[in-house]
């Protein structure tokens, strides 16, 4: 019912954990899970103490898709005068670093959203795929760009068109996950992940992320000029001199969030 939250949120230490939480629907993303989602992303992006921020689902299901039941009615008129889908567009202006814990289920919506992630971490489970097709539709929020970006047109094809899923190990070897690990070390990888990143230089890690993000929306010359002026920029963050300093006097660095 509307009344229960569709996710988990918690923070560890200095990051933020999301845990998607529609298990009977394995995870359907439906407008209420989507407005939670991103609003709690938001709220780990606003706040000082988080570095990084870990979204997972269960073990049998990261997400389904989008909630078929919720669009089974849906005439375009309403779709496009009420774009559900945009809340997701949410995600790209969280400026932290998001790590996607994947096992079991990535479908449609699911490996869309995985693929918003900055990282995406899947167990040998992971099951990767854009089954829109089959519904009679197609993926609706990112899935033909972001694979034909990441993975290639060759791949962005034979999943968009075939509808059929792809194994963890396929995924890896496609580029489109970073790691892949035994199903019981998933999230501790991911919180592990997310803990490194979070103890970095602040500033630099929101530089790092925003320079890597330059690659897929400028031509080159334009991405390495916007990649030596971050790299500038880092110069005026206390955080540059505290790990160069470290460095030099071979102690551990110690970064503040700013
Ligand atoms: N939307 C709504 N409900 C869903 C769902 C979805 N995307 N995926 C699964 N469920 C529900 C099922 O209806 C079922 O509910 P009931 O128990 O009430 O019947 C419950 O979750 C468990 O699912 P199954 O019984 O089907 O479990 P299974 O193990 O037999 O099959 C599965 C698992 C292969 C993932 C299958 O559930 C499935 O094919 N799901 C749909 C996948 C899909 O087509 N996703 C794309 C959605 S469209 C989209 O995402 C558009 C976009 O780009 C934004």
């Amino acid at each position: 019912s509307a009344d229960e939250t569709t996710i988990l949120v918690e923070r560890r230490g200095n990051i933020g954990l999301i845990t998607l939480n529609r298990p009977k629907a394995l995870n359907a993303l439906n407008r209420q899970l989507a407005a939670e989602t991103v609003a709690s992303l938001r709220d780990f992006d606003a706040d000082e103490r988080i570095g990084a921020i870990v979204l997972t689902g269960s073990p049998r299901a990261f997400a389904a898709g989008a909630d078929i039941e919720e669009m089974a009615t849906v005439r375009f008129t309403d779709f496009y005068m009420d774009d559900f889908l945009a809340a997701w567009d949410g995600l790209r202006g969280v400026s932290k670093p998001i790590v996607a814990a994947v096992a079991g289920y990535a479908l449609g919506g699911g490996c869309e959203l995985a693929l918003m992630c900055d990282i995406v971490i899947a167990s040998e489970d992971a099951q990767f795929g854009q089954p829109e097709i089959k519904l009679g539709i197609l993926p609706g929020i990112g899935g033909s760009q972001r694979i034909a970006r990441s993975a290639g047109k060759a791949l962005a094809m034979d999943l968009v068109l075939t509808g059929r899923n792809m194994d963890a190990r396929e995924a890896k070897a496609a580029g489109l996950v970073s790691r892949v690990v035994p199903a019981d070390q998933l999230l501790h990888e991911a919180i592990e992940t997310a803990h490194v990143i979070a103890g970095y230089n602040a500033p630099s890690v929101k530089m790092a992320k925003e320079a890597v993000n330059r690659a897929f929306e400028t031509p080159l010359a334009e991405g390495l000029r916007a990649e030596r002026l971050l790299f500038q920029a880092a110069f005026a963050t206390e955080g540059q001199k505290e790990g160069m300093e470290a460095f030099v006097a071979k102690r551990a660095p110690v970064f503040r969030g700013r």
